[in-house]
């Protein structure tokens, strides 16, 4: 496994391995890796070679009050996990190889990014949008894997791959989960013991979105009640949103489409998490993807 730390370098050795006709795969990450992050590497795996893991604590998504320093950080156990998989290349630079003095440059993709987790943490999808598209230029994969774990950061991504007539395929992994159903992030480790168990609340709401799809409920307005009862009654939890939406528009829904999710971020303790649901129509009912 090579660990890259230039662009310079990273284009030049994407650049050969495209032109032996390999079909290389991005997996872009913050690090402070997952079994989340490495179902991505392993699917990105199965699909292409080389596979390239990008490794970049991107500061321009984090708002000034927001936890950038503290940012879980742990190169060595990343480095580990990803050599014990057989990844061919590391790409971790350091901000100022992604940020010169004088970067001035920024992509926005308007509307998407600026509700629901948007209107929480202004100008955060600008700063994921305008990080991608560098790595997605330097690295020019074919394939580019993305979890739904982050649904609107992936349709974000997705429109500004179609705008930009970008190459790469943007390929989206299921959740992985903990066995409580919480949906692993790097940000679970800020979590103390009382408000780890509290965490699990989340997955439950969802389950309650679920049970209530499976007897026929359709109306959003009687949804996203039964997920706030489940939801609300954990006193460790605050919730920030929890909306149904269209998966293309990401506009609120008053009844289930062909194709919605169920959207939602709360605190626990100091710590913001995310969480959804995937909702499709299968013939006459609606299949619920947790
Ligand atoms: P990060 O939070 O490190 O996540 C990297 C990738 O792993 C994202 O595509 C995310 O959706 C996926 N992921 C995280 N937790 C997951 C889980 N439990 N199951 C499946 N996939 C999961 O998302 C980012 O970094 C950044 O915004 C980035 C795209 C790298 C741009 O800086």
């Amino acid at each position: 496994m090579e660990i890259i730390h230039t662009v310079a370098w990273m284009k030049q050795v994407a650049e050969e391995a495209r032109r032996s006709d390999r079909i290389l795969g991005l997996v872009p990450t913050m690090g402070a890796l997952h079994e989340g992050h490495l179902s991505l590497v392993r699917e990105a795996q199965k699909q292409c070679s080389p596979v390239v893991v990008s490794i970049f604590v991107n500061p321009k998504q984090f708002g000034p009050s927001e936890d950038f320093q503290k940012y879980p950080r742990a190169f060595e156990a990343d480095r580990a996990a990803l050599e014990n998989l057989r990844v061919d290349y590391v790409f971790a630079p350091p901000p100022d190889e992604i940020y010169p003095p004088g970067f001035r440059t920024a992509v926005t993709v308007d509307g998407l990014g600026d509700t629901l987790e948007g209107r929480s943490r202004p100008g955060h999808f600008r700063g994921v949008t305008t990080v991608v598209l560098k790595l997605l230029e330097i690295v020019q994969p074919r394939f580019a894997f993305f979890g739904r774990k982050d649904a609107q950061q992936v349709r974000i991504i997705q429109q500004m791959s179609a705008d930009l007539n970008l190459d790469a395929t943007i390929v989206v992994c299921p959740i992985v989960r903990e066995p409580d159903g919480l949906a692993m992030s790097s940000r679970n480790a800020y979590l103390k013991e009382g408000d780890r168990r509290a965490a699990g609340v989340l997955y439950r709401s969802l389950e309650a979105v679920r049970r209530e799809v499976s007897t026929g409920e359709r109306n959003a307005t009687r949804l996203l009640a039964s997920l706030r009862r489940v939801l609300d009654a954990e006193p460790a939890v605050s919730r920030d949103y929890a909306e149904i939406v269209d998966a293309d528009t990401l506009e609120p829904v008053m009844a289930l489409r062909k194709a919605c999710y169920v959207l939602l971020a709360a605190r626990v303790g100091n710590t913001r998490l995310i969480d959804n649901a995937l909702i499709e129509q299968a013939g006459d009912s609606f299949t619920v993807t947790l």
